[in-house]
């Protein structure tokens, strides 16, 4: 018998469908915290027969992610999202998982993007000069896209071995609709099954044969030109076993993981770099005179700044702003008994501004003196990167890769943003600006 806490608090639902009407067509991340606002750090609901629970407080994040972590299955909340990426690493809860890391650790450990922060350099100086026009002194661009492209560019380039240019934007669009589609499945369980014709499944296959060709070209080249020093070179060394389905699999799990949380993390740290001009000059004496890295090491120790105003925008906007489990089995979280089966649900966002664990949970501000990993109150208070055995595998590769961006960024431009500080947020797998987000940007 489990020694537990009555039920938790949660708003009350209808016969049957519970509270599912009542999610559907809103943002499902503005829902969540509204629900936290008025029931505190621990909420229940029913989406159908199904229970949902969903903390936002640092200590029971930190036992979904991880002393539970053998408990937990991906489950229902990444059907979706497998739709897209099928059985590769971010979605599958399959044996194979754990083979298929082990494969692809050792391209990840920071001796490995030792070898590739010059190639993470190269592909940011190719995207950066893009911005602008050669010839223009300023101009506007969109953030949210232009990061988007620009970090398509690194995976493309440092991971894949491909220099995209920017003829690829309609796969970048692609990848846009067909992430979204499947985000909106997940988070509405009314929607029209695929196998429907509707005018945007009819989108949705054809979005994804788009991806699907580039994919598929991304292997062929590898297969034609295999260096295997290179970092292409050796992700298709340790992926060689994988019969073709799984190979697919892999490969855009890898591309779409190692471009897209990074664009939305970028595109914040623009606006927040805008709103404080200050924090802006201050890494740009810490970048100035900074050139080619030999290797992360030499990033990191070079420009601590600007890594630590990496590290604040994924504190203040981590582009997981929540994540989905499943418990495999009945299990205890927070003290509340949870069937398994059971939607779980957890908040980086909120645990990230929890004022319990930070002494001004919304102010962005980089400390100059002690970087955020230090002062650090409970691991489960930062976890933009998840936690246990499923963190991400690019955590080093996109710790060096916004250090690097912010950094040449603000070697090269100044630049102002729209609107306030706050900007609303959209939630669509991850999270991005609601309206678009422009910057007039000037060389300096
Ligand atoms: C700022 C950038 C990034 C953020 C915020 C981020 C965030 C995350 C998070 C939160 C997870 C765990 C999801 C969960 O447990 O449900 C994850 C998993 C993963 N990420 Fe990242 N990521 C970033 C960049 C990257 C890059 C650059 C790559 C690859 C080059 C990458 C590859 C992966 C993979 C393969 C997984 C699945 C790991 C597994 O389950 O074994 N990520 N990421």
């Amino acid at each position: 018998m489990l020694d537990t806490k009555a039920i938790p608090p949660g708003p009350p639902g209808l016969p049957l469908v519970g509270n599912a009407l009542e999610v559907r067509g809103l943002d499902i991340l503005q829902y969540w915290i509204r629900l936290h606002g008025t029931y505190g750090p621990v909420v229940k609901l029913k989406l159908g027969p199904m229970p949902a629970y969903s903390f936002a407080a640092a200590p029971e994040i930190y036992e979904v992610l991880v002393t539970l972590n053998k408990q937990m299955a991906k489950g229902m909340g990444y059907a979706g999202l497998r739709l897209l990426l099928g059985e590769g690493l971010i979605t599958t809860d399959l044996p194979q998982w754990a083979s298929q890391r082990q494969k692809l650790n050792p391209l990840f450990t920071p001796a490995a993007i030792e070898g590739y922060a010059g190639s993470v350099h190269d592909a940011l100086i190719r995207a950066i000069r893009e911005l602008l026009p050669e010839d223009a002194q300023s101009g506007e661009i969109d953030i949210t896209d232009a990061m988007t492209r620009l970090t398509m560019r690194v995976i493309s380039g440092a991971a894949f071995g491909v220099d995209l240019g920017q003829n690829h934007k309609h796969v970048a669009d692609a990848i846009n609709f067909a992430f979204g589609f499947v985000a909106d499945l997940t988070s509405n369980p009314l929607r029209i099954p695929l196998f429907v014709p509707t005018t945007r499944n009819r989108r949705y296959k054809q979005e994804l044969a788009v991806i699907n060709d580039f994919i598929a070209g991304l292997i062929r080249d590898a297969r034609t030109s295999p260096d295997t020093r290179s970092m292409s070179g050796q992700i298709f060394e340790a992926l060689k076993e994988n019969d073709e389905k799984l190979l697919r699999d892999e490969v855009i799990s890898l591309y779409f993981a190692g471009y897209e949380t990074t664009a939305r993390a970028m595109t914040f740290a623009l606006h927040l770099l805008a709103k404080h001009p200050e924090v802006m000059a201050r890494v740009r004496a810490e970048a100035q005179g900074f050139t080619r890295p030999e290797s992360d090491i030499e990033v990191m120790r070079r420009l601590p700044f600007a890594a630590e105003v990496a590290s604040e925008v994924l504190r203040l906007y981590p582009p997981v702003a929540m994540m989905a489990r499943q418990p495999k089995e009945d299990c205890v979280i927070g003290g509340y008994e949870v069937k398994a089966g059971s939607l779980v649900v957890v908040h980086p966002y909120l645990a990230q501004r929890d004022p319990a664990y930070w002494p001004e949970p919304n102010i962005f501000a980089p400390n100059p003196d002690t970087p955020l990993p230090k002062r650090l109150k409970h691991r489960g208070a930062f976890v933009p990167f998840g936690g246990g055995p499923r963190l991400c595998l690019g955590k080093q590769f996109a710790m060096v890769e916004m250090t690097l961006a912010i950094a040449l960024m603000v070697q090269r431009f100044d630049w102002t943003t729209d609107g306030s500080e706050d900007l609303a947020l959209s939630f669509n797998g991850t999270i991005r600006p609601a309206e678009q987000v422009k910057a007039k940007l000037t060389r300096v």
